[in-house]
């Protein structure tokens, strides 16, 4: 069953979602998409579900979407897999932790501006490759990594598209904190478990009070990027790319 390769579990009133394909270092599918998605909605509802974790494992936390499927199934439309997730995560009401390890590209990176915690282990590479696959940025990256960052070092991350570390994610303050690899998950843990402990009401306001100077600017940056992903899909340059990669070699861009 694809769905296994997110595990759901419950500690306490911590929600865990665990991406779980290490093989293809945690690459999303569109059924992965649906099932976070699917595990994101079933948390708003579930009142014993007071804060979610999520993460991958020690060596990964995901290189992103897969390559393979986005061949297969171009995302064409606002209502497909991954456009649905990043409505789901960027308008997710309860607190949301991140611990993160290994490789952490594309989506992998965008989906932490998401989060309202984000715990990294030393030796976490980040990259956002998509001019390097022929794409743009997405989950509304173009409108938060240079208001994060400053519109120079954005410029870096999704133009030049240079890998980073977790220092370096940690200085940008993308990552609130950098831990030996081990620690990372138990620590992420700690913290999703002191939010849990916490006046369940007056903590998911601030968070809603915190989203909403930005809510309809992520929506509307969500949706526009997404159009112009969809046609960079399938333009000459992104296939080329992701053929390139499929084949383990280097693009062609004539
Ligand atoms: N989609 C599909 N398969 C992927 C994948 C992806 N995004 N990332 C890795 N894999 C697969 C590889 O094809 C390989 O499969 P194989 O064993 O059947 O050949 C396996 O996962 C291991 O990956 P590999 O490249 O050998 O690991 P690595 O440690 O040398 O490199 C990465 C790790 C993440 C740097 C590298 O895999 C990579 O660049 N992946 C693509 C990331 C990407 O561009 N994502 C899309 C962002 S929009």
């Amino acid at each position: 069953m694809e769905n296994n390769l997110i595990q759901l579990s419950q500690q306490d009133q911590v929600l865990v979602l665990r991406i779980n394909r290490v093989d293809k270092k945690n690459a999303l599918t569109a059924a992965m998409y649906e099932a976070l998605t699917a595990a994101l909605d079933q948390a708003i509802e579930d009142a014993d579900v007071r804060a979610v974790v999520i993460t991958g494992d020690e060596r990964c936390f995901t290189a992103g979407n897969d390559i393979v499927d986005f061949m297969a199934n171009p995302l064409v439309d606002t209502n497909s897999p991954v456009m649905r997730f990043l409505r789901a995560l960027s308008t997710f009401p309860k607190p949301l932790v991140a611990a993160v390890n290994g490789v952490a590209v594309g989506i992998g990176t965008t989906l932490l501006l998401h989060c309202d915690l984000v715990y990294a282990g030393e030796g976490t590479r980040f990259s956002l490759p998509f001019v390097d696959l022929g794409l743009v940025a997405e989950g509304a990256s173009s409108l938060l990594l240079p208001r994060l960052v400053g519109q120079r070092k954005a410029a870096e991350l999704l133009l030049l598209a240079e890998p980073f570390d977790a220092a370096t994610a940690a200085q940008m303050g993308l990552v609130n904190r950098v831990l030996p690899p081990a620690e990372v998950e138990p620590f992420a843990l700690a913290q999703a478990q002191k939010l849990a402990a916490k006046a369940p009401s007056a903590l998911q306001l601030t968070k809603a009070l915190m989203q909403r100077p930005l809510e309809d600017a992520i929506a509307d940056a969500i949706a526009v990027e997404a159009y112009h992903f969809a046609a960079q899909l399938r333009s000459p340059e992104a296939q080329e790319a992701l053929q390139a990669f499929i084949e383990k070699r280097k693009p062609r861009f004539s």
